[in-house]
C-alpha cells in the first residue's frame, strides 16, 4: 500500500494505492469521483484524459499517481470558478456549440486552456500545433480552432482561459 498526496481543484487530497503504477486517472475518476475527465486510448495518444500538473497539460492515463505527489492538479470540474462562473474557453465551447459526442470535449478544454494561458494571441496555426495531440472522432476541429480564437477575444476583454 503506498499513500499518495496531492492537492486536486485546490484541495488537499489523500490516496492510498495498492498498486504504485495506478494511473492518475483511475485515482482522479474512481477514488476521487471526478468522472469528467475521461479515458480514451489509455496510451498517451488521444488527449481525452488530458488534466493540468502545476498548469501545464499531461495525459493523466500515462502519469503514475505517485508521479504527482505533492503537487497540484486541475480537472475539468476545477476550472470554473467556485460560485459557477464558467471560464472564457468554456463559454466559447458552449457558444459555438463545439461539442458533439462530447467525449474528448474535457481533454481538449484543458489543453485549449493551457495553450491560452502560455498564448493568449495564437494564430491558427498555434492552435493547430498545440492542439494536435487531442483527437476528436467527431471531427469538431474547425470549431474547436474558432471557440478558442472567440476566447482569446473574449480574454482580452476581462475573461479568464
Ligand atoms: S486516454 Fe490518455 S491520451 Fe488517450
Ligand atoms: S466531440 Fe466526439 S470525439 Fe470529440
Amino acid at each position: 500500500m503506498i499513500t499518495v498526496r496531492f492537492k486536486v481543484n485546490g484541495t488537499d487530497k489523500t490516496v492510498h494505492l495498492e498498486d504504485p503504477s495506478t494511473p492518475l486517472l483511475w485515482v482522479l475518476r474512481d477514488s476521487l469521483a471526478l468522472v469528467g475527465t475521461k479515458y480514451g486510448c489509455g496510451m498517451a495518444l488521444c488527449g481525452a484524459c488530458t488534466v493540468h500538473l502545476n498548469g501545464a497539460p499531461i495525459r493523466s492515463c500515462s502519469m503514475p499517481a505517485v508521479g504527482v505527489s505533492g503537487q497540484s492538479i486541475t480537472t475539468i470540474e476545477g476550472l470554473a470558478k467556485p460560485d459557477g462562473t464558467l471560464t472564457a474557453v468554456q463559454q466559447a465551447w458552449i457558444d459555438l456549440d463545439v461539442a458533439q459526442c462530447g467525449y474528448c470535449q474535457a481533454g481538449q478544454i484543458m489543453t485549449a486552456s493551457a495553450l491560452l494561458r502560455q498564448n493568449p494571441n495564437p494564430t491558427d496555426a498555434d492552435i493547430d500545433e498545440a492542439m494536435a495531440g487531442n483527437i476528436c472522432r467527431c471531427g469538431t476541429y474547425q470549431r474547436i480552432r474558432a471557440a478558442i480564437h472567440a476566447a482569446a477575444d473574449a480574454q482580452k476583454t476581462g475573461g479568464a482561459a
